[in-house]
C-alpha cells in the first residue's frame, strides 16, 4: 500500500478523556478505517475486528504477512466470551485475576470472528486491556477492535504517539496520542486450548503469576500441533532496530571498545553507565536494573539509539533468570539476523 491517507493525530489527556475524541476515533473504526491506540503494554493499531475488510488493511499497512493472526480487544468478559466456543475453567480464573490488563489468551473460536483475524486458524487470541484510552474506545465502539503492534511489521514495537507516526504516517486514519504506554513491553499471550496452560509469548505477566493462578505451565513456545505452528508470529527477526544488534551475557565493556576503535559508529543498551563505554559510543541508553522497570523504557531507548544512525548496537543482556524471560526474549530477537 502507498503511504496515502492523511493521518489525524488527536492529543488525549488519560487522566481527564475527552469522549468527543473518543467518539471520533469509534467513528472512524466504525466506517472500517484504522485507528492507533495507547494500551498498558504498547500502542496498537486498530480495526473493527467483525469487519474482515478494515482487518485486511492491518496486514497493507504494517506489511504484515497474512499468516500470523490478530488480537482481538475486547471491552468486557462477556464480549470475550461471545467470540470463543469455550471458556475453560482457566480462562475463567485468569481473566478474574489479570484482566483488564496485559494478559491475551488463545482460545477456539466462534464462527463470527472473520478468517482474516486469525489466519485462518481454530483460535482466536483475546485481551481486555486495562490502558483507560483503550477502554475508552472499545466501549464507545461497541464492538471488538483487532490490533497488533502499530508498528511495520518486524521493527521495534512503539510505546509512544511518535514512534507509531516514525512508522505509519500516512497508513492509519487517526492516533489517539495519550503519551507513553505504560508497561513499555507487548502482553503475556497463553495458549488455553489444551492442558496445561501453555506460554506462547512472555510478557508483563510472569511465568510465576500465571502458575499462582493455573498452577502448571509450558513454558516452551517451540512447540507444534498437527504441524500448525501454535504461535506463528514467534518466528525470525523482530523488535528489529536498523542497525545490526549484538546481545552479550558479559564483556560489553571491552566489545564496545573495540567495535569503537575498528572505526565503527557503536551504540550501547546497557545498565551501569561506565565512562569507558559512555565516552566511544554514539549513543548510549542505560536502562534500570528490575525487569519491569527495563521493558517499560526498552523500546523507546532502541527507538533513540536507532535514530542516532548506529553501525552496530551491542545490548548487555541481562540474567538467564525467569523473571527477565519477557525482556530477554525482546533483546535476542532483535539480535536475530533470519
Ligand atoms: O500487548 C499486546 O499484545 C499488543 C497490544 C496492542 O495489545 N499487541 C500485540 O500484537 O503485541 P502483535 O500482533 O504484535 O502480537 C500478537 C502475537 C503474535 O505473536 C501472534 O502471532 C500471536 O499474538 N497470536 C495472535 N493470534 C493468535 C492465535 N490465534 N494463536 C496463537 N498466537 C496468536
Ligand atoms: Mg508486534
Amino acid at each position: 500500500m502507498n503511504a496515502d491517507r492523511q493521518t489525524q493525530i488527536l492529543a488525549i489527556d488519560p487522566q481527564a478523556i475527552d469522549l468527543v475524541l473518543v467518539q471520533r476515533a469509534a467513528e472512524v473504526l466504525r466506517r472500517g478505517g484504522l485507528v492507533a491506540f495507547p494500551t498498558e503494554t504498547v500502542y496498537g493499531l486498530g480495526a473493527a475486528a467483525l469487519q474482515p475488510d478494515a482487518v485486511g488493511r492491518i496486514f497493507e499497512a504494517k506489511g504484515r504477512p497474512q499468516s500470523n493472526p490478530l488480537i482481538v480487544h475486547v471491552a468486557s468478559v462477556d464480549a470475550a466470551r461471545a467470540l470463543v466456543t469455550h471458556w475453560p475453567d482457566a480462562a475463567a480464573r485468569l481473566a478474574e485475576r489479570f484482566w483488564p490488563g496485559p494478559l491475551t489468551m488463545v482460545l477456539p473460536r466462534a464462527s463470527c470472528v472473520p478468517d482474516v483475524v486469525t489466519a485462518g486458524g481454530p483460535t482466536v487470541a483475546l485481551r481486555l486491556p486495562s490502558h483507560p484510552v483503550a477502554r475508552a474506545l472499545l466501549d464507545a465502539l461497541h464492538d471488538p477492535v483487532a490490533a497488533p503492534s502499530a508498528n511495520r511489521s518486524s521493527r521495534i514495537s512503539p510505546t509512544r504517539g511518535e514512534h507509531v507516526i516514525r512508522d505509519l504516517d500516512g497508513r492509519v486514519d487517526l492516533i489517539l496520542d495519550a503519551g507513553p504506554a505504560p508497561g513499555g513491553i507487548e502482553s503475556t499471550v497463553v495458549d488455553l486450548t489444551d492442558s496445561p496452560v501453555r506460554l506462547l509469548r512472555p510478557g508483563l505477566i510472569t511465568p510465576e503469576l500465571l502458575r499462582s493462578v493455573v498452577g502448571e505451565v509450558q513454558i516452551d513456545p517451540a512447540a507444534h500441533r498437527e504441524g500448525v505452528e501454535r504461535s506463528p508470529g514467534r518466528h525470525g527477526r523482530h523488535y528489529a532496530p536498523r542497525a545490526r544488534v549484538e546481545c552479550l551475557e558479559r564483556g560489553a565493556g571491552e566489545r564496545i571498545g573495540r567495535l569503537a576503535s575498528a572505526g565503527l559508529r557503536v551504540a550501547a543498551l546497557i545498565r551501569r553507565a561506565e565512562p569507558a563505554v559512555v565516552d566511544v559510543v554514539c549513543a548510549c541508553e542505560v536502562l534500570p536494573s528490575d525487569p519491569a522497570g527495563y521493558a517499560a523504557g526498552l523500546y523507546a531507548a532502541l527507538h533513540d539509539i536507532d535514530a542516532a544512525g548506529p553501525d552496530v548496537i551491542v545490548i548487555e543482556l541481562p540474567p538467564d533468570e525467569e523473571a527477565w524471560l519477557a525482556v530477554r526474549d525482546r533483546l535476542l530477537r532483535a539480535a536475530r539476523t533470519d
